[in-house]
């Protein structure tokens, strides 16, 4: 038996290392496949040792405590397969977003049974408790508000309630007054009114966010429920649990950090609400100076023949080719363009598309060279030695207002510079606006031409016309 608990134990050592190795390969594209692998690998390494180790502890029947434990298997593998494969690139925000409530949902309810089956643990352990259930719950309503609002059930205009920011901190300071008192005196109640609190600082938190900063607070509630499974982890005395934990917990803090640098916003301003709290963001609505002038329209052909005149080409995608699934045809055009010994190169904007690394996904998958990829700062060096940009489908990313306006909601967010190349080709459906609701005087400059219609049908026009 004690042989068995060691043997969990190296194994769970053995999970944690192929975990952060998992992190360290997803970092770059190249070793992605491999980071993924060595994921998987711990993923099926640490259930086996936690189940083996259920069975081991079990004090009644173990053919029931393994029966239970492989149905709940069961029916997660199925439930997680049929999602998996069903779900479209596009609506994985919101599929993020519901699974971290199920995290925190589990969080809760840990809390709850480690106070009932050992409400004598000593104050390390109530705290423990305590503040699982606190993160958990938060994190569970909370993700339920962020996926209402991504997969458009709710709107996803900020509730402003009248002193918001106050009944936030209310509810904190009256949590931490339960936390004396649960210490004090052991008893469910404390427990379970901090459990309402804090169930309604999490909706009221989402709530009072714009549709505009909904990806941040995915990728913060990403890193709640982390924490959320790390206190967990100390209430189960588990490892493996505290240390993916705080992984997870890690990583999404990072990763908000980032993506509020490549969004120009401060964490805290995002987190107190703000951007989208007027009708501008994602509502078509406009926001800064209004833009007018004329556009220019183009055809398929011309800009075929644009192409074959071409020495340097950048292609810079956005949220548009996601939605045509127009990856496949662009790297049909890349590789036609590079037989003919062009220079293309791809422009990714940090927050192009609807999640971290959307652009990067969809370009791995239709087989363009990692090495012609490139972030924001290297094309725009390169831009004004740059013959012709096509934007296919981007339009908030390329927005040169971000730099000129100041008084533009996305005032301040780095952008892709294309109008400081040669010429510029839009491809989208129509004049209107991208995610932040915000009017492009990109599409009215003298150097941009726009090709409407479905980006996929026009990349698959223009590889024909070549
Ligand atoms: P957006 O500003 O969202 O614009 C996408 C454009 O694609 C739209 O203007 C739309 O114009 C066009 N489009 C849609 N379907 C199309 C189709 N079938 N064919 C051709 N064009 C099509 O794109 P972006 O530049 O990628 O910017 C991303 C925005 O989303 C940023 O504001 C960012 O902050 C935000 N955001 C980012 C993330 C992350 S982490 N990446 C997550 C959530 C939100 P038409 O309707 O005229 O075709």
């Amino acid at each position: 038996m004690e042989l068995m608990t060691q043997l969990v134990q190296a194994v769970y050592l053995v999970a944690a290392v192929l975990f952060i190795l998992s992190l360290a390969g997803l970092s770059k594209q190249e070793t992605a496949g491999l980071g993924n692998l060595a994921g998987k690998v711990g993923m099926v390494l640490a259930l086996a040792a936690t189940v083996a180790l259920a069975l081991i502890n079990s004090e009644r029947n173990a053919g029931v405590t393994a029966a239970l434990i492989f149905l709940a298997l069961g029916i997660g593998a199925i439930a997680g397969s049929w999602k998996a494969r069903s779900v479209e690139m596009t609506q994985m925000p919101e599929m993020i977003a519901i699974l971290h409530s199920f995290v925190g949902l589990a969080a809760v309810l840990v809390g709850f049974n480690s106070y009932l089956t050992d409400s004598h643990g000593g104050a390390v352990h109530l705290v423990e408790v305590f503040l699982g259930v606190f993160i958990g719950a938060i994190t569970f309503t909370g993700s339920i508000v962020a996926w209402l609002k991504l997969a458009a059930k709710i709107k996803s205009k900020p509730l402003t309630l009248p002193g918001r920011h106050l009944l936030n901190a209310g509810a904190v300071v009256i949590s931490l007054g339960l936390m004396g008192w649960f210490i004090a005196a052991p008893s469910i109640w404390p427990l379970l009114i901090m459990t309402a609190l804090a169930l309604f600082v999490g909706w009221h938190l989402v709530m009072a966010i714009g549709g505009g900063d909904m990806p941040v607070v995915v990728s913060m509630l990403n890193s709640y429920s982390g924490w959320a499974a790390a206190a967990a982890g100390f209430m189960l005395s588990n490892d493996l649990l505290i240390v993916t934990g705080a992984l997870v917990g890690s990583s999404g803090a990072i990763l908000s950090y980032i993506m509020c640098k490549a969004m120009n916003r401060s964490f805290i301003s995002v987190i107190l609400g703000g951007f989208g709290a007027d009708d501008s963001a994602s509502a078509g609505g406009g926001g800064g100076a209004v833009v007018e002038g004329e556009h220019h329209e183009i055809t398929a052909e011309e800009v075929a023949q644009l192409l074959k005149e071409a020495e340097s080409i950048l292609i810079t995608p956005g949220y548009g080719m996601a939605v045509a699934k127009a990856q496949y045809p662009v790297a049909e055009l890349t590789t036609k363009l590079r037989a003919e010994g062009k220079h293309v190169v791809f422009g990714v904007h940090p927050v192009a598309g609807r999640l971290p690394g959307h652009m990067n996904v969809l370009l791995a998958e239709a087989k363009v060279p990692y090495d012609i990829v490139e972030e924001l700062e290297e094309v725009n060096e390169e831009m004004p030695k740059t013959d012709i940009v096509l934007v296919i489908g981007a339009n908030d990313t390329v927005n040169p207002a971000a730099e000129d306006d100041p008084s533009s909601p996305i005032a301040g967010m780095p952008v892709i510079q294309v109008w400081n190349a040669g010429k510029v080709i839009v491809f989208k459906r129509s004049m209107a606006v991208g995610y932040a609701g915000v009017q492009n005087p990109l599409f009215f400059k003298d150097n941009t031409s726009m090709l409407f219609g479905d980006a996929k049908e026009r990349v698959e026009d223009i590889v024909r016309a070549m």
